[in-house]
């Protein structure tokens, strides 16, 4: 059984401190989705972590600190614009790759000269950091390939199966998805995007300044590119799901009967109102919030995985989505089955 920790209670902040340093893994909250937290400078850790996830090794892990200073002692070089990234973003959900130095084990980058580190804002999270004064690792607590936690229900529900020692429970997360993750090439002037999240890539842009050019790594690359994680199914329900860029009643109606299924069969997500739209839906934000959409979307995608329809279709918001919209047709897309 995976013990639900209290944070209003120091003995079991200390808890956690305590696992952690005996080098098991412990899932904390952040601002932007639940971690599956270890030490990132143990082999012990690293390896807990990929096996209670199930994930494969070709995946890196995202390192976090309590703040910038404490990205020096971990990497090669910082260039400014690096800096100026931590300055203006951490702690929040960003995170940056460096080059990395020899105190990070190969096990923790999936072999890559390159660490992904952000420092989280949640204040448990700092406060664990705070309290280790080591670097810890952390994907998302879930499975493999499925969908994300953003409470501490749903990572027991995910990895209490096979066999999480400890969730501390930091109620609902603020955000919902997860950080964006960006690759600063200085000599080409050049940020890319390797992941769209949490971070709008408009804010991106606009600290970056016009001399720099923002590119977005393409999703569903494949694991064995230079963008180990960016598999091509991923945030997956274990229902189907597709996904619609835009919907009408008869498009949806015709779709139904061609695949021989009725309204009952789904569940309907869309992300704003859709007045066209006759049948019932679950909608992420009635009042057409960015922020609130993203705050709702992994619940909502969980609760709908778990009802008893058959399948989920997802409904977009019928033009180009910029901001948090596009993280979200990240998360839908690959979460999707193709169009039959
Ligand atoms: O918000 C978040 O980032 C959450 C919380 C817990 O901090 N963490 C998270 O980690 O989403 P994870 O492991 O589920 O996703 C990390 C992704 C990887 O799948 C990969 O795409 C990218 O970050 N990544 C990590 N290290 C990398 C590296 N060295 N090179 C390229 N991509 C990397
Ligand atoms: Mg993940």
């Amino acid at each position: 059984m995976t013990l639900l920790l209290r944070p209003e209670r120091e003995a079991q902040i200390e808890r956690v401190c305590r696992l952690l340093n005996q080098c098991k893994a412990v899932a904390l909250p952040t601002e932007t989705v639940y971690g599956l937290a270890g030490l990132a400078q143990k082999e012990d850790s690293l390896a807990e972590i990929f096996s209670l996830k199930a994930r494969p090794t070709l995946d890196p892990l995202i390192v976090h600190v309590e703040n910038s200073q404490k990205v020096r002692s971990l990497v090669k070089t910082l260039s400014p614009m690096q800096e100026k990234f931590m300055e203006l973003f951490w702690p929040g959900p960003l995170t940056i790759l460096f080059e990395k130095n020899e105190s990070i084990p190969d096990l923790c980058t999936a072999n890559s000269p390159w660490v992904a580190i952000r420092s989280p804002k949640n204040p448990l999270f700092q406060k664990i950091l705070a309290n280790i004064q080591q670097p810890l690792a952390a994907p998302s607590a879930n499975r493999f390939g499925r969908i994300s936690p953003t409470c501490a229900q749903d990572v027991i529900d995910e990895l209490g199966p096979f066999g999480l020692e400890a969730v501390l429970d930091g109620g609902r997360c603020e955000m919902g998805l997860e950080s964006t993750v960006i690759k600063i090439d200085d000599k080409e002037k050049k940020i890319e995007i390797v992941r769209a999240g949490s971070l709008s890539a408009e804010d991106i842009t606009k600290a970056a300044g016009p001399a720099y050019e923002i590119i977005f790594r393409k999703s569903g690359s494949g694991i064995m590119t230079d963008a180990p994680g960016q598999l091509e199914v991923h945030y997956a329900p274990r229902k189907p799901m597709y996904f619609f860029e835009s919907l009408t009643q008869a498009s949806l109606e015709d779709w139904l009967s061609k695949n021989n299924n009725s309204l009952s069969d789904i569940s309907l997500l869309s992300i704003f109102p859709q007045a066209q739209i006759k049948a019932p839906h679950h909608t992420l934000s009635q009042s057409h919030s960015e922020k609130e959409a993203a705050a709702n979307f992994f619940k909502t995608l969980r609760q709908l995985d778990n009802n008893s329809t058959k399948l989920i279709i997802a409904v977009g918001i019928g033009a180009q989505p910029t901001g948090l919209i596009k993280a979200i047709y990240d998360r839908l897309q690959r979460g999707s089955h193709k169009q039959p």
